[in-house]
């Protein structure tokens, strides 16, 4: 019985070990590096191909050679989080360009230490509220500093408070942290930042968000929810900064293919 108990927890320790942040960053290098360059191989090589999943951008599975990872871009800031429990990452990329601008949500899946799951919400001119000179502006004014260890929420409260979030858009008794100052940063277009801003404003009903792929990084008091948005289900990232349990950052990215999502 003994034996028992020791081989569990041995076994509990080796699944989850290998989940280290280093690991995680540095395939998250290797990724930056690829859309920096448009030169997959070095990243694939942290692929696991026994378990491949595939490579998805805006919710379809594309061939990685010709993705938006095999043209070279100008990231002009990266911001990345890192799951240690799901063995996970979410990357906010902006290409702060006239000519080519983009603005693009990547989450990383891993198993057996390397990546099997390349998941993308890749937005530019024409989806929601896309404005590529106030996202730039705006994501780098903002503080997403780590929390300092006696202050830091579990990784289920912070979960929490993005499921209200996300749940209030289809059911209005759900109660919400909202913290204040909260600002919402979407597509684009920001809230008011002011010492009252809030993001409760604004939020529709009977939309449901469903199909939620989450990334939770207890020290920068965050997570990352890719999801199908409303009963178009169109491709959605919502990345949300969470301080003593309340809402103090949303960032939105929706791709929906037609010019502003047709509204
Ligand atoms: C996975 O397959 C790709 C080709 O699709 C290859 O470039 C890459 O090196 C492989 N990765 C590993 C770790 O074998
Ligand atoms: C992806 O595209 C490359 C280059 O065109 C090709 O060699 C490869 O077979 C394709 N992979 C799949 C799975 O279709
Ligand atoms: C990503 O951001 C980090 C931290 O700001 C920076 O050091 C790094 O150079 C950036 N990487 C790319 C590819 O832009
Ligand atoms: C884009 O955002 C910037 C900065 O917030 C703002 O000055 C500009 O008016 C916005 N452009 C459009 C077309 O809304
Ligand atoms: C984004 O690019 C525009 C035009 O090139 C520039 O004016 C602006 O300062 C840049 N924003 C940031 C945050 O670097
Ligand atoms: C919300 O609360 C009202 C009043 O208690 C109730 O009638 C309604 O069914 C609730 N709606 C949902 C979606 O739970
Ligand atoms: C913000 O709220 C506080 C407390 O309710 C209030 O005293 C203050 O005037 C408000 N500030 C602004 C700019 O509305």
């Amino acid at each position: 019985m003994l034996h028992t108990i020791a081989l569990l927890a041995a076994l509990a320790a080796s699944a989850t070990a290998h989940c280290t942040r280093p690991l995680l960053q540095e395939a998250v290098d290797a990724y930056l590096l690829a859309q920096t360059t448009g030169e997959t191989t070095p990243f694939t090589a942290h692929f696991d191909n026994s378990t491949w999943l595939g490579y998805r951008e805006n919710s379809l599975k594309v061939n990685i050679t010709s993705g938006i990872i095999a043209t070279p871009l100008a990231i002009t800031h990266n911001r990345s989080f890192y799951d240690t429990s799901s063995c996970a990452t979410f990357t906010e990329v902006v290409v702060n360009s006239s000519t080519t601008p983009y603005v693009i949500g990547t989450q990383l899946r891993f198993t057996n230490h390397k990546i099997n799951k390349v998941d993308s919400i890749v937005t530019k001119p024409g989806d929601w509220l896309f404005n590529i000179t106030g996202y730039a502006h705006w994501t780098a004014q903002e503080k997403w500093d780590p929390i300092p260890a006696e202050k830091r929420d579990t990784q289920l409260t912070i979960r929490k408070a993005a499921d209200a979030y996300l749940d209030v858009f289809n059911n209005k008794n759900v109660t919400v942290p909202w913290g204040t100052p909260c600002v919402r940063l979407e597509g684009g277009l920001y809230g008011d930042a002011g010492p009252n801003g809030t993001c409760a404003g604004g939020v529709p009903s009977g939309v449901p968000l469903t199909n939620r792929r989450y990334v939770v990084d207890e020290a920068l008091g965050s997570v990352d929810v890719l999801l199908d948005f409303g009963n178009s289900k169109w491709p959605d990232s919502h990345l949300f900064r969470v301080e003593g349990g309340r809402l103090r950052y949303v960032h939105t990215l929706t791709h929906c293919g037609r010019a502003n999502c047709g509204v």
